[in-house]
């Protein structure tokens, strides 16, 4: 099996400070280990943290790309401006940004193209609301999703890229959630990417996002189709993203 992503998704948290004192620490904590670790800052200190982590195994991810190349577009950052830093992920279709920045499914699929096309690995965030779930329309959304990529770019877009199942309402939420629940919306999102190609379904990373702990990250992991884990408010306590990669890498 392969070893599990774990990515820090640290949204608009953090200041020059903890970055260099988290990355710091981070990289003396995995000296010499070859784990699967990421970390998401603010892209104003994305070259930081890439010159940060350097010797390591840590990878960087943005949390955004713009959807243009180049051009009169003031504050954005072009994929290629991302490539030529050393960044290795892009989180596109985030719900954060779904929801506060309007995003539309046309401009998630011009980004995972532009992605693709910087040689960067795209991770498309997916997931439904709680009325959503209430509904029963978990697998539907889910499916509308990825379909954006399948049906406009075909199933090889899928292909050394990366999903993120993370349902809104387990998002920084108190609800808890049922592991076995996510797990089937895993292996739906599989099933369907099958039914295109077994091999890319069966190597695609699924990550999963929503109030992932040190509870309940093992639990989590143990879970056949899921092979990552996207976490936020727990990847900003340094003891507490430590613990969960001790869980995980049994160290
Ligand atoms: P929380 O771990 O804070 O619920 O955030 C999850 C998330 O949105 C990661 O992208």
């Amino acid at each position: 099996m392969k070893k599990p992503l774990i990515i820090a998704n640290w949204k608009l948290n953090g200041n020059q400070y903890f970055v260099n004192i988290f990355l710091e620490k981070l990289c003396y904590k995995l000296k010499k280990k070859k784990y699967n670790i990421s970390i998401a800052p603010s892209s104003i200190y994305l070259n930081k943290a890439i010159q940060k982590t350097k010797n390591s195994c840590i990878k960087i991810c943005a949390q955004n790309v713009d959807i243009n190349k180049f051009g009169a577009f003031t504050g954005d950052i072009s994929a290629e401006m991302l490539k030529n830093m050393g960044v290795k992920y892009v989180l596109i279709g985030h719900s954060e940004r779904r929801i506060y920045h309007k995003e539309t499914n046309k401009e998630i699929l011009k980004k995972f193209e532009i992605i693709k096309r910087n040689n960067l690995i795209p991770i498309l965030c997916i997931g439904e609301t709680l009325k959503e779930k209430i509904n029963k329309k978990t697998k539907d959304i889910c499916l509308n999703q990825i379909n954006l990529i399948i049906k406009n770019l075909g199933i090889k877009a899928f292909k050394n890229s990366i999903i993120a199942y993370e349902p809104i309402w387990a998002i920084g939420s108190k609800i808890p959630i049922k592991i076995q629940e996510i797990q089937k919306v895993h292996n739906f999102i599989r099933s369907k990417i099958k039914l295109y190609n077994k091999k890319i379904s069966k190597n695609i990373i699924i990550q999963y996002g929503g109030s992932v702990n040190h509870k309940n990250a093992k639990q989590i992991l143990k879970q056949p189709d899921i092979n990552g884990i996207l976490i936020g408010n727990a990847s900003l306590n340094f003891n507490n993203f430590i613990k969960i990669i001790k869980i995980i890498y049994n160290i």
